[in-house]
């Protein structure tokens, strides 16, 4: 049998390009490789709506912008499972037999749980959660829902950024003691994670942290040219690097970590002539040579930033103008959501019947068990 992967996103905005280098390029690349049996991707609605509950609006717009994103990057729904969590009742089923198998204790010490409690200020001591937020269960228990996700598609893969394995480790766990409890049933997934460290946390633009909505430091796969270069031209550098002729950082500097995630060699063959200016030239072959001149001096941002801005626009205009066609046809893109939250919905099934087997809460599917009853009446 060959191997099934699994991964997916909250609809809680659009995608940007730290969602692409981190995975959604991976996904395609995996697609088109043909090595794989099955490729689920799910709009995680449900897992979005654990700390949104009060905006369902939010996650049902967002719905069609994650989709879009999704097959404008190249994703196929010839090739791919696209599919809406909530639309799947088999993985609120399944996570509540797994709740049985992890502790409270378990899922505080979870880093990437303790940190979004932290960022979304919720509160855990119970005197201060009357004023303040306290944390919804719900989303408390988002790790069990996520391992229900994964062995629900009986996955063995699932390419996700860093930040989620803390969440990939649990579902493990909740895999051996299902399957060491229960007997053999569900399979352990791995993480894959994106090839560069570059990729694995792209900063924003302001260079401080992740990209995220809330800090508006994103460059979305939608964005309009003008929208990219402007946000490129207010690019977060190198602080000392002030006059053209200073030695600059390259570490740290966001320009050249998009660089790293998004440069390949062919691009100085596209693009070299952003290095031509009136004043200096260079001709560079590869980014090392760029990073080398920047090192001694010389080498002005300006000129980094159009490069990279040619780069960028090199990557996301296929991407844009695949949307734009897209969205002319928006009733096709519900359909592939439906056709495909229809075909996971049968996985999900076979899943969950395996489970409740392996359980022993499947009485009526099982004729031994009333006629072992009877008998046992009958002495
Ligand atoms: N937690 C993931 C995120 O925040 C989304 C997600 C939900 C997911 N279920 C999943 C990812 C299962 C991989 C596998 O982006």
């Amino acid at each position: 049998m060959g191997k099934i992967i699994l991964t997916g996103d909250r609809p809680t905005g659009r995608l940007h390009i730290g969602h692409y280098v981190g995975s959604l390029r991976r996904r395609v690349e995996l697609q088109n490789s043909g090595k794989y049996e099955k490729i689920f991707i799910m709009i995680a609605d449900a897992q979005a709506l654990t700390d949104n509950a009060d905006n369902p609006d939010k996650i049902r717009d967002n719905i069609i912008e994650v989709a879009l994103d999704y097959m404008s990057a190249g994703l196929d729904p010839e090739k791919s499972v696209l599919f809406i969590q909530s639309q799947i009742s088999e993985l609120t089923e399944l996570t509540f037999y797994y709740m049985n198998l992890v502790t409270v204790q378990r899922l505080q010490r979870n880093p990437t749980v303790k940190q979004e409690i932290q960022f979304r200020g919720y509160s855990d001591h119970a005197e201060e959660a009357d004023n303040k937020a306290g944390i919804p269960v719900g989303f408390f228990c988002y790790p069990i829902s996520q391992a229900s996700d994964i062995t629900a598609f009986k996955a063995d893969i699932v390419p996700v950024g860093e930040d989620q394995i803390p969440m990939i480790e649990q579902a493990r766990e909740i895999v051996r003691k299902f399957n060491s409890t229960y007997g053999e049933t569900l399979v352990e997934p791995q993480a894959l994670l994106p090839d560069n460290s570059a990729c694995m946390r792209l900063p924003g633009t302001d260079g401080k942290s992740k990209m995220s909505k809330s800090l508006g430091n994103c460059i979305y796969l939608a964005d309009s040219a003008e929208e990219v270069w402007q946000k490129v031209r207010g690019m977060y550098t190198d602080p000392l690097h002030i006059q053209v002729s200073d030695p600059g950082h390259v570490e740290g500097n966001t320009v050249f970590t998009y660089l790293d995630a998004f440069c390949k060699d062919e691009h100085f063959e596209k693009y070299g002539d952003c290095f031509h200016g009136r004043k200096v030239s260079f001709d560079f072959h590869n980014l090392e040579e760029v990073k080398e001149q920047y090192r001694k001096g010389g080498l002005g941002d300006m000129m980094i930033k159009t490069f990279l801005n040619a780069v960028l626009n090199d990557v996301l205009e296929p991407i844009r103008q695949r949307r734009k066609e897209l969205e002319q046809n928006i009733p096709y893109v519900y359909d592939v959501l439906k056709k495909g939250s229809e075909i996971a919905r049968a996985a999900a099934a076979e899943t969950l019947a395996d489970v409740k087997r392996a359980m022993r809460i499947n009485y009526f599917e099982d004729k031994e068990l009333i006629a072992a009853q009877a008998e046992k009446y009958s002495l």
